[in-house]
């Protein structure tokens, strides 16, 4: 695979922004750990490196965080839990098939 290609490319929000924040932040509700769980069933998931999940700065969708999008589908997930990790992970990432209750 040539350098810097990937089948599907998963950005996490992990921006974070003081308690008084009007907008609030991903970093508050957990993103973190979510993307910490995704990168780790991916491994396990032998999807990397076709898969690549990296860390983001805002996404803009900061009310309906936690934020991920994924390319090329330009699939936006929002109020991602750590119990939705796996879904995305079997359902989209491997089988290639949106997880359409997390779509925002
Ligand atoms: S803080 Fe995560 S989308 Fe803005």
């Amino acid at each position: 695979m040539p350098e810097g290609r990937y089948e599907r490319h998963v950005f996490v929000c992990l921006n974070e922004r003081g308690p008084s924040h009007p907008r609030g932040c991903c970093a508050a509700s957990g993103s973190a750990d979510i993307h910490t769980k995704l990168k780790q069933l991916a491994k396990e998931r032998g999807l990397s490196p076709r898969i690549r999940v990296n860390r983001a700065g805002c996404l803009d969708m900061c009310e309906l965080g936690p934020s991920i999008v994924v390319y090329p589908e330009n699939v936006w997930y929002g109020r991602v839990t750590l119990d939705d990790v796996e879904e995305i992970v079997e359902s989209h990432l491997v089988n290639g098939s949106p997880v359409a209750h997390l779509r925002v």
